[in-house]
C-alpha cells in the first residue's frame, strides 16, 4: 500500500513527534525528524532518545536498521522530502496568561510552507485552540511559493507518556479533522496499517478535530478532581475515599479508570490544556460553558496545600528547620518529566516554610534539579530518608510502593510517613509503629 510510497516529515522530535516519527519508520515509512535544536537531531541521529520513554529507545533503534528515519535541522530538505508534513511542536502555556503559546507551531507551518513546491498536506498534531488550523492554513497560503497546493488537516494525538509507542501503534481511536476527500483519503492511506487492524476512525471537520482532544483532556482532568473533591469531603468526615472510588468505579457508567484519588494531575498536558480551554472558550465568548474548568483546576491544586499540611501536622505544627524526603519529583511514575509536577510543587512549598526537603526520584532527579537548583536531591532511596522527620510518598513509582517501612527505618527515616498518592499498606505501616496519614483517608486510630 502507501507504506512504500509516502515520503513523511515529523516536525518537532519532542514526545510526540519523535514517537510519531519512530512508529511511522516502523510502521515502513520513509520519515525526516526536523527540529530546530542541533543537540536533539544530533542525539536522536545517533540512537539516542533525548527523555525518557520506556521501550522508545529500541523501536529507534529498530527504525535506524531499516535505514528509513532520519533526522535534520535544514527546513529545506524537509519541504522538499515530505509529501505529508505532520507538526509536532509544543504548545506550551503563555508565561503571563492560561492561554497557549502559539509560536512554535506557527513558525513551523511558516519555515515548511514558504519551501514547499506542488502539493503538499500539512496534518497538525499538536493541541491547540479549536480555530488555529483555519489560521495556520491562511498562514501557509501567505508564505508559500505560486506554485505551491497547501491543504491543512488535523489528527489529533492522545498519546499517555510511558504508553507513547503503544498508543501511537494501537491506538483506541484516530480522528482525521479534513477539508476535503483528497486529504482523508491521504490520512486513511498514511495509516492504513494501523487502520486495517480494526482501529476506529472518525472523519470530521476540522474544528471538531481540534475540539476533541482538549475536550477528552477536560474530561479526563476534571475526572481526577471529582474524587479529589470526594477525597475532600472524606477528609471533613472521617470517610474512605479509596473505598468511595472503588464502590463508585464499579458502575461501568462511571468506571474505574482515572477515579484514583491523590496528589492530583499534573505533566505537559492536562494542566494547561484545561487552562488554555478556558482562555480560547472566553474569547469565542462560550466561557461559562467551560468556567468549571476553573474549580477542575483549584481542587487539584488543594490536594498541594493539603499534603504540606498533613506533612507540618505530622512534624508538630511546624516545618521550619524540619527534614522531609521527597519520594518522587515526576508528574507521574515511569516518567522523567516535572512539568507542572505535583510532587515537585509540595517539595517547593516544604521549602518555602523553612524545611530541608532531599528529593528522590528515580528518572526525575535531573530535570528537577534543573527545575529546582535550591532542593536537595539524593542518588537514592536509602540516602533520601536518612535522619529524615517525616517521609512524603509524592509520586506512586514501584519502588516507593514497595519499600516496607522496616527498610525505611532501617535507612535512618523518623517512622512518619505522609501518603500523597494512596497506595501504602496502612496497617502495615501502623503496624511497624508509624505515623501515617494519607490524602483522603482517616487517619488510624
Ligand atoms: C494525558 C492523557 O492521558 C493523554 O490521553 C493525552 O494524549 C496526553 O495527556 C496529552 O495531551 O498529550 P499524560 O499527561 O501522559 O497523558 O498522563 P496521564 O497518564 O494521563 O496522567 C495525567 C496525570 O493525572 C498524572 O499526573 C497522574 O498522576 C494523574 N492521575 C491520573 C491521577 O491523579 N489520578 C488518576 O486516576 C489518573
Amino acid at each position: 500500500g502507501g507504506a512504500e510510497r509516502t515520503r513523511i516529515t515529523v516536525v518537532g522530535t519532542g514526545y510526540l513527534g519523535a514517537t510519531h516519527a519512530i512508529c511511522m519508520a516502523i510502521l515502513g515509512y520513509d520519515v525526516l525528524g526536523v527540529d530546530v535544536d542541533p543537540g536533539k537531531v544530533d542525539r536522536l541521529a545517533h540512537g539516542d532518545v533525548p527523555f525518557f520513554e520506556p521501550g522508545l529507545p529500541e523501536k529507534l533503534a529498530e527504525a535506524q536498521a531499516t535505514g528509513r528515519i532520519r533526522f535534520t535541522t535544514d527546513f529545506d530538505e524537509a519541504a522538499d522530502f515530505g509529501e505529508v508534513h505532520f507538526i509536532c511542536v509544543g504548545t506550551p502555556q503563555k508565561p503571563d496568561s492560561y492561554a497557549a503559546d502559539l509560536r512554535y507551531v506557527q513558525s513551523a507551518v511558516r519555515e515548511l510552507a514558504s519551501r514547499i513546491h506542488g502539493d503538499a498536506l500539512i496534518v497538525g498534531k499538536s493541541t491547540v485552540p479549536v480555530g488555529t488550523a483555519a489560521d495556520l492554513a491562511e498562514l501557509a497560503d501567505e508564505v508559500s511559493p505560486e506554485d505551491a497546493r497547501i491543504e491543512v488537516a488535523w489528527n489529533p494525538e492522545f498519546l499517555r507518556e510511558g504508553f507513547a509507542v503503544d498508543d501511537t501503534l494501537h491506538p483506541d481511536r484516530l480522528v482525521f479533522g479534513v477539508a476535503s476527500e483528497r486529504a482523508e483519503a491521504t490520512l486513511r492511506d498514511v495509516f492504513s496499517p494501523i487502520v486495517d487492524e480494526g482501529v476506529p476512525v472518525l472523519v470530521t471537520d476540522i474544528p471538531t478535530a481540534e475540539l476533541v482532544k482538549v475536550a477528552a483532556n477536560s474530561f479526563l482532568a476534571t475526572k481526577i478532581s471529582y474524587i479529589n473533591a470526594m477525597a475532600e469531603v472524606c477528609e471533613a468526615t472521617g470517610a474512605d475515599v479509596d473505598s468511595l472510588s472503588a464502590a463508585l468505579g464499579l458502575d461501568d457508567r462511571i468506571g474505574s479508570r482515572f477515579l484514583k484519588p491523590g496528589l492530583g494531575f499534573g505533566g505537559g498536558c492536562l494542566p494547561k490544556d484545561i487552562r488554555a480551554f478556558r482562555a480560547r472558550a472566553e474569547e469565542l465568548g462560550v466561557g461559562d460553558a467551560v468556567a468549571f474548568l476553573a474549580e477542575v483546576d483549584a481542587i487539584n491544586i488543594r490536594r498541594r496545600t493539603r499534603t504540606v499540611d498533613l506533612i507540618r501536622e505530622l512534624v508538630g505544627g511546624d516545618l521550619s528547620g524540619k527534614r522531609v524526603a521527597a519520594l518522587g519529583a515526576a508528574f507521574k511514575p515511569n516518567s522523567d518529566d516535572v512539568r507542572d509536577a505535583p510532587a515537585l510543587d509540595v517539595a517547593r512549598l516544604l521549602y518555602l516554610e523553612g524545611a530541608h526537603v532531599t528529593v528522590y526520584d528515580p528518572e526525575a532527579n535531573a530535570n528537577a534539579h534543573r527545575a529546582y537548583p535550591d532542593l536537595d536531591y539524593a542518588e537514592s532511596l536509602d540516602g533520601a530518608v536518612v535522619d529524615a522527620d517525616v517521609v512524603a510518598l509524592l509520586t506512586e513509582w514501584s519502588e516507593f510502593r514497595e519499600a516496607s517501612p522496616e527498610a525505611l527505618e532501617q535507612a535512618g527515616a523518623h517512622p512518619r510517613m505522609v501518603d500523597a498518592r494512596d497506595v501504602l499498606d496502612q496497617e502495615a505501616y501502623v503496624a511497624a509503629g508509624w505515623e501515617f496519614r494519607a490524602l483522603g483517608r482517616p487517619a488510624p486510630q
